[in-house]
């Protein structure tokens, strides 16, 4: 089944915010490397690989329907964060952010019935659930840690391995 002009520009915007998302993480990452806090730094590194894994999974999808890429300009990630909740905080928001856009995805893929489309999103819908827990653990955690554990929660962090797919 060909896929409609309208579809092929949603997914080239999801495109477009995965990448975004992967810049954003990247910029994070740079901060906590700053700041001396490694595995704050590699968590976000390897979150930064995992939505470049996103964006292609959509960028392959495409070029399997026969669709057409086309790549767009990734603004400049902003980032504020005076701490590492406040960081992760702003890893939650935007991970409900990218939530409503693929739930938004999704409704389009139903009413266009676009059936590979929405096998395509249920791994997105699993993933985001994914993404949304493991923001808000991290968040109990720094609660949880206060500033004099922070050092121990960084060491955990540090363990993080990418995912087999990354
Ligand atoms: Fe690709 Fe973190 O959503």
């Amino acid at each position: 089944m060909a896929i409609k002009e309208h579809v092929q520009q949603a997914i080239n915007d999801q495109i477009q915010a995965e990448f975004e998302s992967a810049y954003l993480y990247l910029a994070m990452a740079a901060q906590f490397d700053q700041k001396g806090l490694k595995g704050f730094a590699g968590w976000l590194r390897i979150q930064w690989q995992e939505e470049t894994v996103h964006a292609m999974k959509f960028y392959d999808f495409l070029l399997s329907r026969d669709g057409t890429v086309e790549l767009q300009t990734l603004k400049q990630p902003e980032v504020s964060f005076d701490t590492p909740l406040e960081a992760f905080q702003e890893v939650l928001a935007h991970e409900q952010y990218i939530t409503g856009r693929i739930n938004d995805l999704y409704d389009l893929a139903v009413a266009e019935r676009d059936y590979p489309l929405q096998t395509l999103l249920h791994w997105f819908i699993d993933e985001q659930l994914e993404e949304e827990e493991t923001a808000r653990q991290i968040i109990d955690d720094l609660r949880l840690a206060g500033d004099a554990n922070l050092f121990v929660l960084d060491r955990e962090l540090s363990n993080r391995q990418p995912e087999p797919e990354a």
